[in-house]
């Protein structure tokens, strides 16, 4: 009868301070709600993880901003029904090859904001992971076989890292992968046939890295791309045919790049494209761009000022509304 009352008073309040069952009296919080036991230590200083102390059969674990510096497998087994954990915005620099040891209902890790330069061995192979979030780390390469082959990965977040590479052979593992982060890295170049092994990508982010080129080949692999992002870079141009196979793709985030014109065929297909911030060159060169513009207008975002940088008497200028003369283009 107690433990009745307690738990709907639980489930009425769906959020309230577990004095009771955990060793932080009034700092983590636990959330039961029919299906689901959620703790929740936010801002808490930890030596420890105190798993003994969390309900046996938490699904759903935040440890964040708790400048957890280690962590081993004993402190996480117990909770064998875990199917969330949050370890972000700690101080982890390494973790235990067998950290994830017993965790077989395991399908969302998150460890955001922490000092990772490196992975061990196999130490992503214990759980059937869907989704893995690695930003905001010290990450320049890793370790292939970290993740098992034909890994059950969809949703891969190595963003603000700092690889300069895309680490190939450890994205021939992910051929299940739907979306992969790698913003905020310093990607120069995409190595040719890096992104092969990655057929059902729908989603690529790779805005803010220093891609100057793009090989034409460079997404023959990825004809299920939606939506790509690829602003922040130093692209001057891009080739002839790069989304050819990219039918689905209705979503190109071009912003902040160097382009001053844009290859005909780059946006057939496209609903959505966000170009601005490019040092465009209103000439008669420019007329596929111009069409485009005109023929999509009602596709626009409103922050998104495409404007002419050059020449000089047309810096400034709203594309749409240069007039055809004006650009060049003979009736
Ligand atoms: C978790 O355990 C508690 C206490 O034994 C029980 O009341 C609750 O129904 C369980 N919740 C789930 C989601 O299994
Ligand atoms: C974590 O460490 C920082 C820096 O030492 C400190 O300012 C902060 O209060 C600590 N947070 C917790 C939850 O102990
Ligand atoms: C961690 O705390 C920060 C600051 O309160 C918050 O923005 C973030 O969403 C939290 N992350 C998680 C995983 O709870
Ligand atoms: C690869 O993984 C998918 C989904 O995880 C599974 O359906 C498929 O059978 C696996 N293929 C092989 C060859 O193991
Ligand atoms: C437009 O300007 C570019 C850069 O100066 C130049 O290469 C191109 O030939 C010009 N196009 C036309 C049609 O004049
Ligand atoms: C540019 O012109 C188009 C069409 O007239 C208009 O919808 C858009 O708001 C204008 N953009 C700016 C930044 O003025």
């Amino acid at each position: 009868m107690y433990s009745y009352y307690f738990l709907t008073l639980a489930v009425l309040h769906s959020c309230f301070v577990c004095a009771q069952s955990v060793s932080h009296p009034g700092k983590c919080k636990l959330v039961f709600s029919s299906d689901e036991v959620r703790v929740i230590c936010d801002s808490v200083t930890f030596k420890q993880l105190p798993s003994k102390d969390f309900p046996d059969n938490t699904t759903d674990l935040t440890v964040n901003l708790s400048n957890l510096s280690s962590i081993t497998s004993d402190d996480l087994k117990i909770l064998s029904h875990l199917s969330r954990l949050s370890l972000t915005r700690n101080q982890l620099r390494t973790l235990p090859a067998d950290l994830l040891l017993g965790l077989s209902n395991l399908q969302v890790l998150d460890l955001t904001g922490n000092k990772l330069t490196s992975l061990p061995s196999r130490v992503f192979h214990h759980s059937p992971l869907v989704e893995l979030t690695l930003s905001d780390n010290l990450l320049s390469e890793i370790d292939p076989d970290c993740l098992p082959v034909n890994s059950s990965v969809l949703r891969l977040d190595l963003s603000s890292n700092k690889f300069t590479q895309l680490p190939v052979a450890f994205l021939e593992r992910l051929n299940n992968l739907e979306s992969l982060d790698f913003k905020n890295n310093q990607l120069e170049e995409l190595t040719p046939g890096a992104l092969n092994s990655l057929p059902k990508l729908e989603a690529l982010y790779l805005e803010n890295n220093r891609l100057k080129f793009l090989d034409p080949s460079a997404f023959i692999g990825n004809p299920n791309l939606r939506q790509m992002f690829l602003s922040g870079n130093r692209l001057e141009s891009l080739p002839a045919g790069l989304f050819f196979k990219q039918e689905e793709l209705v979503f190109l985030d071009l912003r902040s790049n160097y382009l001053q014109n844009l290859t005909p065929g780059i946006l057939d297909g496209r609903s959505f494209a966000v170009l601005s911030g490019n040092p465009w060159h209103c000439n008669a060169s420019l007329t596929y761009l111009w069409n485009w513009l005109r023929m999509n207008e009602k596709n626009f975002f409103h922050d998104d000022k495409i404007t002419c940088q050059t020449p000089e008497h047309l810096k400034g200028r709203n594309i749409t509304e240069i007039a055809a003369t004006e650009l060049g283009i003979k009736g």
